[in-house]
């Protein structure tokens, strides 16, 4: 069971979007705006104040960090003097801290335009000071009713604050997804910030005016603004909370280098909390993969940078695990000092016990060893195999002799094959692959009739014949006389069309496959006549194994998989002009249909053989009829 309560707010998200705030000062009934600003949102507040005009009622511009309450009673005095009722708030934690305070004293509505990562303007907490003594408190009056998030605004906020302040928005997300109250819902906003975060903050450290990144990065302060406001935070924002109140430590910064280590700390107790965060990054191990994060950006990497006196560490140790809290990991106090010493150091923690090795430079280097590769499509199928073939021995922890073994497969699969004997084609379609490359290059267009995979018993160039001819030539079997006709999508017939057909007899083998035939049997090239149309006489086919004796064969059987292809006919149908189809028809009510050894089968090809009462027109009693019309597309 879980409980979420969605933090009610109004946001408006794009650039430019600070021209909003008059119309959503209008649609909340309210003519009468106390501006505060930061000084840092000086420019932003100057067309605020010009685009409000009348709306207009007075301006504060001097709020203060952590929210001290003699500032507030100051801009108390301007919303009394000014018959305030609405406050519009520009800038990070203090204008928004200030205009949260005033809410609470006052109900006013608030519209705030965030400039910063921190995601206060999410939840509905207010902290203030008061004697030098920080308290903090929720309620529903502190939630601003209208978040404009404008990107923009955000372009020059300066490099250090926006990484660490990023860092901090990072903090809220981890930390939700190990909550005690964490719930799916907001476990989706944390891995999506999480993600955002990772790949926007190395580029704005690159390149501050990068909108994209800029972008990125707003919506993720959004979302883990959201977490924060949502579940309960432990370890990391209590450490911090204590490094920032008793120590004077800077808040952001603080966050920043705190996070890796609290991680840590918490990975042997969330372990599925720590997998989804690796996987947001692409990375093994979470903690880990966060400090390596911070580590490349331009911001403070050890409690001793940002003025922790090394002799303040036990106290530190001793005040975060006064007073218990919601935590997944029991605070003991020596494992909260070794965390705040390698912080304090700034060394790298260890990865998870059980984590697997990080191998992502190695697939790195050997990715960028075919980035000269002059044909593009190739060095992009190279390093994506690549790639993926790393991806897939690090996922199955695949051993040596695995390896080898595989090695020893793909060897005997190779020779086995030969002019008559495509091993390697056998393995692809037993693992569905030719499937996918037949759906992929050939089932774009629905209203033609579906493609389905070549195989490897067509043979070049066979005798071509006149229509109404037996392909079976005697053979044993239930007669079929088949009417097919090859049309346009449109129903237009398709006249002079090339018809090559192949099939198996009645157990299941190919010409090809019966050294005593002399000459193709049961294979045929036809031409459609004028109306598009083809009939001829064969036998119905039957399910087949495919060859079964090699490498391939040893697979299904140590998979339990049975080596058949329920009954088909193959078509293969050209003309100039046209898309050549190749495909098969499937007897439906067959066996295997929906076990086919190269999984061939699609619904749109299962047609009926239908068997017949009255008598064929050679006066066959047991026959059957196969009637289909094959729709191909113009090339
Ligand atoms: C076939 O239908 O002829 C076939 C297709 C794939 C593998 C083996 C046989
Ligand atoms: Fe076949």
């Amino acid at each position: 069971m879980f409980t979420y309560t969605a933090n009610p707010a109004r946001v408006v998200f794009g650039s430019g979007t600070l021209s909003v705030v008059p119309d959503e000062v209008r649609r909340l009934g309210a003519g009468r705006v106390l501006l505060i600003a930061s000084k840092s949102a000086a420019d932003a507040a100057g067309q605020t104040v010009a685009a409000l005009g009348p709306l207009l009622a007075a301006r504060f511009d001097g709020p203060v960090m952590h929210t001290p309450v003699e500032v507030t009673e100051r801009a108390m005095e301007l919303v009394a003097g000014h018959a305030v009722d609405c406050l519009v708030a520009i800038g990070g934690g203090s204008a928004i801290g200030l205009a949260k305070a005033l809410a609470l004293r006052t109900d006013l509505p608030q519209i705030v335009v965030p400039t910063t990562y921190a995601g206060s303007e999410m939840t509905p907490v207010l902290g203030q000071t008061e004697n030098g003594r920080k308290t903090t408190q929720s309620s529903p009056k502190v939630l601003p009713e209208v978040v404009v998030y404008d990107v923009d605004r955000t372009l020059g906020l300066p490099v250090p604050t926006s990484l660490t302040s990023g860092v901090n928005a990072m903090a809220h997300a981890v930390e939700a997804l190990y909550a005690a109250n964490a719930h799916p819902v907001v476990d989706q906003f944390a891995l999506e910030a999480i993600r955002l975060l990772a790949s926007a903050l190395p580029r704005i450290a690159a390149d501050p005016s990068d909108v994209d990144a800029r972008t990125e990065a707003l919506r993720a302060a959004w979302l883990a603004g959201s977490c924060l406001g949502s579940v309960g935070m432990g370890l990391h924002h209590k450490l911090c909370h204590t490094l920032g109140g008793s120590f004077g430590l800077p808040h952001a910064e603080t966050h920043t280098v705190v996070l890796p280590y609290a991680m840590a700390y918490n990975a042997p107790s969330a372990p599925e909390a720590m997998r989804r965060i690796a996987e947001a990054l692409g990375a093994p191990d979470a903690p880990t993969a966060v400090f390596d994060l911070v580590a490349a950006l331009p911001v403070p990497h050890s409690l001793a940078e940002i003025g922790l006196a090394e002799g303040d560490l036990a106290q530190a140790a001793e005040l975060a695990t006064a007073q218990p809290y919601p935590n997944p990991r029991e605070l003991a106090r020596d494992g909260i000092a070794d965390l705040l010493r390698q912080a304090w150091d700034g060394t790298r923690p260890a990865p998870a016990e059980g984590a697997p090795p990080d191998l992502r430079a190695l697939t790195e280097e050997v990715v960028d060893s075919f980035a000269a590769t002059p044909d593009l499509r190739l060095r992009q199928l190279l390093s994506e195999l690549v790639r993926t073939l790393h991806s897939y021995v690090v996922r199955t922890d695949l051993t040596q002799d695995e390896w080898e073994y595989a090695i020893g497969f793909l060897t005997r699969t190779g020779q086995i094959s030969s002019d008559t004997r495509q091993e390697f084609i056998l393995l692809s379609d037993t693992l569905g692959v030719s499937s996918v490359v037949d759906v992929l290059a050939n089932s774009r267009t629905p209203d033609t009739t579906p493609s389905a995979v070549l195989g490897p018993f067509y043979v070049e160039g066979p005798p071509e014949t006149d229509q109404g001819a037996d392909l079976a030539d005697g053979l044993p079997g239930t007669p079929l006389w088949t009417d097919v006709q090859v049309t346009e999508p449109d129903g237009t017939p398709v006249p002079d069309a090339v018809v090559d057909v192949w099939q198996s007899n009645e157990d299941g083998f190919y010409d090809v496959q019966l050294p005593d035939l002399d000459g193709p049997v049961l294979r045929a090239r036809f031409r459609t006549d004028a109306g598009g149309r083809l009939r001829f006489r064969t036998i119905v086919p039957s399910a087949y194994p495919i060859p079964d004796d090699g490498p391939v064969g040893a697979m299904l059987a140590a998979a339990g998989r049975h080596p058949y292809r329920a009954p088909h006919v193959h078509f293969m149908i050209a003309k100039p002009g046209y898309r050549t189809l190749v495909t098969q028809l499937f007897v439906r009510g067959g066996e295997y249909l929906d076990s086919d050894t190269v999984f061939g089968v699609k619904d749109g090809l299962i047609v009926d053989f239908a068997e017949q009462d009255s008598p064929a027109p050679d006066g066959q009693t047991r026959w059957r009829r196969l009637d289909f019309t094959f729709r191909v597309s113009p090339a």
